[in-house]
């Protein structure tokens, strides 16, 4: 399949990154174990609930989880043909039946997935490298997807505290953009999930890794 010249998307290691290395990249430059490992005993996932991952790449937490919890309906949602392709490989070889939807994350996808379905929602290393505006409406999709009492979790770079930490930061930021990370470094993420609903909006942990620390945020969506 051939990526349109000019996707409205920032692809998963930026707009000139090769998406064949993206697994190695994220294992060597974010301490990848630790913030999945994190991102899963949060989740907490049980058989027979519904798990949407918005922005899944190449689905590494979606299959964490379906080899967690094998009675998961497991959804990966992301806009880009090419990473599901491999997403699928990895899905097939770990032996994990996922669900796929090739979508933006705030694309209008009720013919696939109504709102309402879902009884968590995750993502991971997306808000980033997306724009203020579409930062939200992921956000209110996450919302909407969600039944009542359902939780949302957000692991991604966050608030940027330490010198130390910003520098390394610059990393991502000159890849996915100077503009499109400044509000997830200055710790702004947390406003946009109460902006969008959410009760209960906690940051659970921060993982130290060397492009920046990264995040684990928790939301609820509350019961009416
Ligand atoms: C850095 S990768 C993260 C992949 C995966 N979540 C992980 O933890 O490894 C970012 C992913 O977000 C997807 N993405 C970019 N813009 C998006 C949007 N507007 N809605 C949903 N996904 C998006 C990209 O296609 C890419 O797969």
């Amino acid at each position: 399949m051939t990526k349109s010249p000019t996707p409205d998307f920032t692809p998963a290691l930026g707009p000139r990154g090769s998406i064949g290395l993206y697994d190695h990249v994220i294992a060597l430059l974010t301490r990848e174990k630790q913030w999945r490992a994190k991102l899963l005993a949060a989740l907490a996932p049980e058989n027979g609930e519904t798990i949407v991952d918005i922005g899944a790449g190449t689905a590494s937490m979606a299959i964490l989880i379906k080899t967690k919890r094998p009675g998961v309906r497991m959804i990966a949602l992301d806009p880009d043909p090419d990473i599901r392709l491999i997403a699928e490989k990895k899905a097939a070889k770990a032996g994990t039946d996922l669900e796929f939807i090739t979508a933006l994350g705030d694309a209008e996808i009720d013919d696939q997935l109504a709102p309402g379905t879902a009884d968590k929602v995750l993502t991971s290393l997306v808000l980033h490298q997306c724009p203020i505006p579409v930062k939200k409406s992921i956000l209110a999709s996450a919302f909407r997807l969600l039944k009542p009492g359902g939780m949302l979790l957000i692991a991604d770079y966050g608030r940027q505290r330490s010198v130390f930490m910003k520098l390394a930061f610059n990393l991502v930021r000159l890849t996915d953009g100077f503009d499109d990370t400044r509000a997830n470094k200055d710790g702004r993420l947390p406003d946009f999930m109460l902006n969008a609903g959410f009760s209960n909006v906690q940051e659970r942990s921060v993982t130290l890794t060397p492009t920046g620390s990264i995040s684990l945020y928790t939301a609820t969506k509350q019961e009416a």
